[in-house]
């Protein structure tokens, strides 16, 4: 699926949201500048340089250039969804993000506990993370649950004429994602920005490379239900 009409970048109103749903490949700019382009999507480019001290005209030229390099490679799972329908969104997020999860989540909390019996008792932070992602993998669960018994069927519903989700589920959905958004950047705090160097053992720093993989999807995710999907069944709906 490819984008047909992709709007010039400008600092002041693109968004970080809109720029990714056109050109998935920038989210791979984003991750590394630490821009939010999930739950503040809404942002505009200048708006979001401006919170992290960078020059958002510097920001623009390094999007651009990936432009001109004609870069299409972006995380893993990063697709254009641009002009997808809503089924082929829903069917995208089941199959390349909550699928892959039920295998991710267990693999990880492995991992932890590995690492907590290890290095737990010297290192009392790898027991606040393991804490920390203990947490969110059950609110994970639940969400995703939810999402694919009552979202994603009530939005195919819209897409063919039916009624739109509530806005109490819309709510509830797009507060966990603000939730997990927000435990993600502590999961990074504790992890010490995923440092390969700062691991204790060749086990802590796979974790750590599963935790940064784990992280960058879990934008992607997140980004494509805000920022694709719920735009696309508010559309449908009005
Ligand atoms: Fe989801
Ligand atoms: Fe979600």
């Amino acid at each position: 699926m490819t984008s047909s009409q992709e709007l010039p970048i400008v600092a002041g109103t693109t968004t970080l949201g809109g720029l990714v749903a056109e050109r998935p490949q920038t989210a791979v700019v984003f991750e590394r500048l630490g821009l939010d382009y999930c739950c503040g999507g809404q942002q505009t480019l200048e708006e979001a340089c401006r919170s992290r001290d960078l020059d958002p005209e510097t920001v623009a030229t390094m999007l651009a250039a990936l432009e001109n390099a004609g870069s299409s490679a972006g995380p893993e799972g990063a697709h254009d969804l641009a002009d997808a329908t809503v089924d082929q969104i829903c069917d995208h997020i089941v199959s390349r993000h909550h699928e892959p999860l039920a295998e991710t989540l267990p693999r990880i909390s492995e991992l932890m506990g590995k690492v907590v019996r290890a290095h737990g008792a010297d290192d009392p932070g790898v027991i606040r993370m393991a804490d920390l992602f203990g947490e969110t993998r059950s609110e994970l669960e639940d969400h995703m649950r939810l999402e694919e018994e009552s979202l994603f069927p009530a939005c195919r519903e819209v897409a063919g004429g039916g009624k739109a989700p509530s806005a109490e589920l819309l709510g509830e959905l797009l507060d966990t994602h603000q939730a997990t958004g927000e435990a993600l950047k502590q999961l990074r705090e504790l992890g010490h920005d995923y440092r390969p160097e700062s691991a204790h053992c060749n086990t802590h720093r796979v974790l750590l490379h599963e935790m940064r993989e784990f992280e960058m999807d879990l934008h992607m995710h997140i980004h494509e239900e805000n920022n694709i999907l719920f735009p696309k069944v508010r559309e449908a709906a009005s």
